[in-house]
């Protein structure tokens, strides 16, 4: 394979200040790009201006869904070393994602050297205030211009970033959630384990509908309207008084890596963390019996996120008095700590990628 080659902008952008950059809205200069065809395999791996895709209107992206994509965060840390947040958990679970899809996937060591590179050439982009970072968003798609329903036979991968602060405008303080019992994201032996563009485009009607009655997100339930899966797009906990507990990996239910740094600080603190089904009428009887804590959801670009209302047609349970409960607040803190440096990595979840000189 050719090496990577980098072409840089001739137009670089002006940057949004800290205050500004909320999430999403504004992109760096540059990208990262590499093709799949059947016979050459993963070629012309490059950096770019940030530039419109060329793709053929027959793309089968376009037609039949081939798309999955990752989000990760690079930060720059107190003492100007710049890292990747867990890169190879998002690598792997790209790789089962396309597996699922049918999808060709660039080898982890050529999509983590685009990724460095891409930091590294837009590295002005990554912003320095607490709270904010340099978020990574790994896209990958089937181009072949091809109308039958089958596979593709050609991918484009890319990865673009994006300076952001907090994803919801309300920042840590606690959203309120609708609890979802018309639609469904995702069901059993479909596609919910995996971070396809479908999934987003199933949850938009739904949130849509929380919004007009006021609510920032949905609290999704399985297919029979009873068990809990995600909250909005994150992953989910619940804080009992003895014990925590997230919904098990059941096939449907996104393994998200804040999730699974949740998991393992919790573990770390010598709390009780359970991975198994709840239902709504267990958080139902628990918050009635005083004994619901705290509900909080976690997410790349929320991080930890608390909710501080929990309604639908039935009911209306305020979850700690509407604020951000003791655990949520020690766990952001804790990751935080970790993403800029300021307390030992002891889990192994930053790579260092350079240090400003
Ligand atoms: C995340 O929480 O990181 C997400 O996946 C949300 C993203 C789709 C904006």
């Amino acid at each position: 394979m050719s090496p990577l080659s980098i072409s840089k902008t001739k137009s670089f952008k002006n940057k949004p200040s800290a205050r500004d950059l909320g999430f999403g809205k504004y992109f760096s200069d540059h990208m990262f790009q590499v093709n799949y065809s059947e016979g050459r395999s993963w070629h012309s791996p490059r950096i770019t201006p940030y530039e419109p895709l060329l793709i053929e209107p027959g793309a089968s992206v376009l037609h039949y869904g081939q798309a999955l994509f990752e989000g990760m965060k690079s930060f720059r840390q107190t003492d100007g070393t710049t890292i990747l947040f867990r890169p190879e958990f998002n690598a792997k679970r790209l790789q089962s994602g396309a597996e699922r899809l049918c999808m060709q996937v660039p080898p982890t060591e050529l999509m983590l050297e685009g990724i460095r590179t891409l930091v590294k050439t837009d590295q002005d982009w990554i912003p320095r205030e607490k709270g904010t970072s340099l978020y990574i968003r790994p896209t990958l798609i089937g181009t072949e211009s091809f109308l039958g329903v089958r596979p593709s036979k050609e991918y484009l991968f890319y990865v673009i970033c994006c300076p952001v602060g907090s994803y919801y405008a309300t920042g840590a303080d606690p959203i309120k959630i609708w609890v979802e019992d018309k639609y469904v994201r995702a069901s059993l032996g479909g596609l919910g384990a995996t971070k396809a563009g479908a999934n987003y485009a199933a949850s938009l009607k739904a949130a849509l509908e929380a919004k007009k009655r006021g609510y920032a997100q949905v609290l999704w339930l399985d297919v029979t309207h009873q068990y809990i899966e995600e909250v909005g797009t994150m992953n989910v906990f619940f804080v009992f008084e003895n014990e925590i507990v997230t919904p098990a990996l059941n096939g449907s239910i996104l393994s998200g890596g804040v999730r699974d740094c949740v998991i393992t600080l919790l573990k770390h603190y010598g709390l009780k963390i359970t991975e198994r089904e709840l239902s709504m009428q267990e958080v139902i009887e628990t918050h009635a019996g005083g004994k619901l804590k705290e509900i909080f959801g976690t997410g790349t670009a929320a991080v930890i996120s608390p909710v501080g209302e929990l309604a639908s047609e039935k009911f209306d349970l305020k979850i700690n008095s509407g604020v951000r409960g003791p655990i949520a607040a020690r766990l952001y803190q804790d990751i935080s700590d970790i993403q800029y440096g300021d307390k030992p990595d002891l889990f192994k979840w930053t790579e260092k990628i350079f240090r400003a000189t």
